[in-house]
């Protein structure tokens, strides 16, 4: 042996070899897996807030598989709410549960409650329609209809009847404005919507969904479709829309959970596992799982 590989041998001799990390316990896992029961970690800062939607023991099945677990949660008022998870933990079907789009799947069956301001959302005498108006939605991919910039944006103003010129004018700049897209669009508003670039439609469909001023903006992955920059210019605009409206986004990007909203609730399994002030939720994380997931251990 050379000097070196003497060395090398010696050295290797007493090094520790590394060990395993010990395996984590998962105790809210394991125990949806064994089909007990288990109680979610909701933050007191959470409760204490004043809410604008009350989920109450919400489940849902399609057909025959089970979809959402007793899902109980307040939606706090006036702040952005991400829901975050890995894929097909029931994030949108949550989130379509809110202003009854589940309905129109077949064989959709749902339990519990949930209230919107205070009223039943799935009462027996609750207008679907009326209700859907209260609550504006953004999709993952921009869905502008094929029409003008301008019909698209008042569009929910015109199934509503509303005729008078000025108005739908007023509130078409009034909502482009919030949507941090009218710079770009003043002088087109009578062209095609279609022309517009992907973070343009996007921001389109934001206007769309708040010039009826709902209740609650509804977002699911709305940057899914998007390049880094109009990613950014919309995660801006969700943070300035949140002045003025209670907004529910579902995520699976961690970091946009950080950089808009105030509060993350993480699922799994079609359950809610824990639900914080979203700054707790990445940073002092009550459950070995919800830990794990946001720094992307786990999930
Ligand atoms: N329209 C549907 N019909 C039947 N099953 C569905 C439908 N939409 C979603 N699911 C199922 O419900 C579960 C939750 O899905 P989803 O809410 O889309 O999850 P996520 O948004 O977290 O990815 C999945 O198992 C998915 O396959
Ligand atoms: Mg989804």
């Amino acid at each position: 042996m050379t000097t070196l590989e003497t060395t090398i041998a010696m050295t290797n001799t007493k090094l520790p070899r590394p060990q395993p990390a010990a395996p984590r316990e998962y105790p809210v896992v394991d125990a949806i897996r064994a089909g007990e029961g288990f109680t979610p970690e909701i933050h007191e800062e959470i409760l204490e807030q004043d809410s604008v939607v009350q989920i109450s023991g919400f489940s849902l099945w399609y057909g025959q598989s089970r979809a959402l677990f007793d899902i109980s949660m307040p939606i706090p008022r006036g702040k952005v709410t991400a829901l975050v998870g890995p894929s097909g933990c029931g994030k949108s079907t949550l989130l379509r549960s809110v202003n009854r789009l589940n309905d129109l799947v077949e064989g959709v069956r749902v339990q519990g409650d949930i209230s919107l301001n205070g009223e039943p959302v799935y009462g027996p005498s609750v207008d679907v329609i009326d209700l859907r108006k209260r609550l504006g939605m953004v999709f993952q991919k921009p869905n502008p209809f094929p029409m003008s910039i301008f019909e698209n944006v008042i569009y929910p103003l015109r199934i509503d009847g509303e005729k008078r010129r000025r108005v739908l004018e007023d509130a078409c700049k009034n909502a482009l404005q919030k949507a941090a897209l009218l710079d770009e669009v003043a002088d087109r508003l009578h062209e095609s919507a279609t022309a517009l670039s992907g973070g343009q439609q996007q921001r389109l469909c934001i206007a769309r969904a708040i010039v009826a001023e709902p209740e609650v903006l509804l977002l699911d992955e709305p940057c899914s479709a998007l390049d880094p920059i109009a990613t950014l210019r919309i995660e801006d605009l969700i943070r300035e829309i949140a002045e003025s409206y209670t907004v529910l986004i579902v995520t699976h990007n961690m970091q946009q959970a950080t950089r808009v909203s105030e509060a993350t609730a993480f699922m799994y399994l079609g359950r809610l596992v824990e639900f914080g002030p979203t700054e707790q939720i990445f940073q002092t994380p009550r459950l070995a799982e919800t830990e794990d997931y946001v720094t992307g251990r786990f999930g």
